[in-house]
């Protein structure tokens, strides 16, 4: 299973596909990962029910083994009724749409990029055609510049899980004016509003002159037909 995008480790993590008997083992990375206080403004907290039924069929799930799981990536296709993004994706019912859909990393590994390896393992689960997005609070900078840089581009700011700020982030293989890119601050929702309405998506990681994260905004480059 590939894990191209992490930090090489000495002695080298184990990938592997997980199943229903690593039930016990992702419920606790995910606890452990989310820390001591629930703050679902930058997570959204998931249910041990939740991952016993993503790891029984209605998802696909990567981890990386130390001694234990110290990484897993979920990607979704069977989605519940209350959780369609048809709407905000701008596809047809019925369309093969699969989400990343929560990604932990244990905190004595953060900093090596393993999110970012479950990213490129789960593209490459997907089936061919399968449309790919995810979602990330503009706060949680480790998780959406690991989904920039695997090819997930901004196109909106929606309110999800109980009324909380989240990009929609969709791998949509689409070239951008980098000509006519503006530096935007992420938690600057008013800033970003209106160039979403406008067309225009995050597209890049960058810093502000402050130091703090900063994202690349442009109008996406239409195709030549
Ligand atoms: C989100 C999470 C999975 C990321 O873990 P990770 O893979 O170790 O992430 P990294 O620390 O390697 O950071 C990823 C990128 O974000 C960048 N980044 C993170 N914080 C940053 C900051 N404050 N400023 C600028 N860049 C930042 C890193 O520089 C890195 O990019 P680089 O390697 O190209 O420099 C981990 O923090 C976690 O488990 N959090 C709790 C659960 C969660 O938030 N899951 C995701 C939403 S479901």
């Amino acid at each position: 299973m590939s894990a191209a995008a992490a930090v090489s480790l000495d002695p080298p993590l184990a990938w592997r596909e997980l199943g229903p008997q690593d039930l016990e083992e992702v419920d606790a990375l995910h606890r452990v990962a989310m820390g001591p206080v629930v703050r679902p403004e930058i997570v959204k907290p998931e249910s041990r029910a939740y991952f016993q039924s993503i790891l029984s069929g209605r998802g696909r799930v990567i981890g990386a083994f130390g001694a234990n799981l110290v990484a897993y990536g979920i990607l979704q296709h069977d989605h519940a009724p209350s959780d369609r993004w048809e709407d905000e994706l701008g596809v047809r019912e019925g369309t093969p749409v699969g989400r990343l859909a929560g990604a932990s990393v244990h905190p004595d590994l953060r900093g090596r990029r393993l999110q970012r390896a479950t990213i490129t393992a789960r593209i490459a689960m997907a089936p061919r055609g399968m449309l790919l997005f995810s979602t990330a609070a503009p706060a949680n900078t480790a998780s959406w510049a690991s989904l920039l840089a695997e090819g997930f581009n901004i196109h909106n700011i929606v309110l999800r899980y109980g009324g909380f700020a989240r990009y929609l982030m969709v791998r949509d293989n689409a070239l951008y004016d980098r000509n006519r890119a503006i530096l935007v601050d992420p938690l600057d929702t008013e800033r970003q509003t209106p160039l979403f309405a406008q067309g225009w998506h995050g597209f890049g990681q960058a810093r502000l002159p402050t130091g703090a994260p900063g994202l690349l905004f442009a109008p996406p480059l239409s195709r030549p037909s």
